[in-house]
């Protein structure tokens, strides 16, 4: 199936992960702020819980938005230490990432609760960025495309096509995460196109063709041109090249070269 790639935005999105100050929080953002992001192309930054309201403050009027590291699916209730969809959506949080690989391997996440907090991001107007990746045995095993069908169906369930066209997919390999080991851009887009045809069957051809892809895992500066040149991947979910402003704001020149 050829994807068709002037449909879709280019999406340059930083994962913070646990880290920042809040001094820090507001230095980067001043130096952002006036960074350039041509039409077609998003940048997003996912900060800490403690930083969202900031964050969202300090970017007010800039082109940066601002996204969630995760979320619980239900509304309200007895969940001490949780943060509902309700509450991201009530102070303007636009994304929210679900099913971080940490987060299924620290957090006991998985691809039932991925699936809930998808259907319960869509029902409060957020948009999930959903993460899905195969480990370093899956690949060596030959199990990396029948894998990321499954986390990509289990996580799309129950959605309707127009969901699934909102719904940002991010494939990030475990083994490309903080390693410094890129995929080659052939295999990370070997992958996205998979995830391609896996949504054209749970939704539709025209849901295949419009949903973004984004790849993570060690993505810089150096490798972000190349990644971007392929044919199924939109763009990239950035962990450590998102800390400091000047990489991000590189970052998103790639996007903007890339429209
Ligand atoms: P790194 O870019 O630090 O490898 O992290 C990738 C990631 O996990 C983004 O969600």
């Amino acid at each position: 199936m050829r994807s068709d790639f002037s449909l879709r935005n280019v999406v340059i999105a930083g994962n913070w992960k646990m880290n920042k100050t809040k001094a820090e929080t507001e230095a980067f953002f001043d130096a952002v702020k006036e960074v350039e992001v041509k039409a077609g192309v998003e940048a997003i930054v996912c900060v800490p819980f403690p930083y969202l309201i900031t964050a969202k403050r300090l970017t007010e009027n800039t082109a940066v938005q601002i996204g969630a590291q995760t979320m619980h699916f239900e509304k309200n209730g007895a969940f001490t230490g949780e943060v509902s969809p309700v509450m991201l959506q009530d102070i303007g949080v636009t994304h929210v990432i679900i099913g971080h690989s940490e987060r299924r391997e620290y957090f006991n996440e998985t691809d039932e609760t991925v699936n809930k907090k998808v259907l319960a991001a869509h029902e409060h107007g957020l948009t999930p960025i959903v993460c899905v990746g195969e480990t370093l045995e899956q690949r060596e095993n030959n199990e990396t495309l029948s894998h990321i069908e499954q986390q990509v169906s289990y996580a799309l369930a129950g959605l309707s096509a127009e969901q699934v066209k909102q719904t940002i997919i991010a494939y990030e390999p475990i083994w490309a995460i903080g390693t410094g080991k890129t995929a080659s851009s052939e295999d990370a887009n070997e992958v996205c196109a998979h995830i391609r045809s896996v949504v054209s069957k749970v939704a539709s051809s025209e849901a295949a063709n419009e949903i973004t892809i984004l790849y993570g895992g060690s993505v810089n500066m150096k490798n972000i041109d190349e990644l971007l040149a392929t044919s199924d991947i939109d763009g990239a979910l950035i962990g450590g090249a998102s800390l400091e402003a000047d990489s991000y704001k590189k970052l998103i020149e790639a996007g903007n070269r890339r429209k």
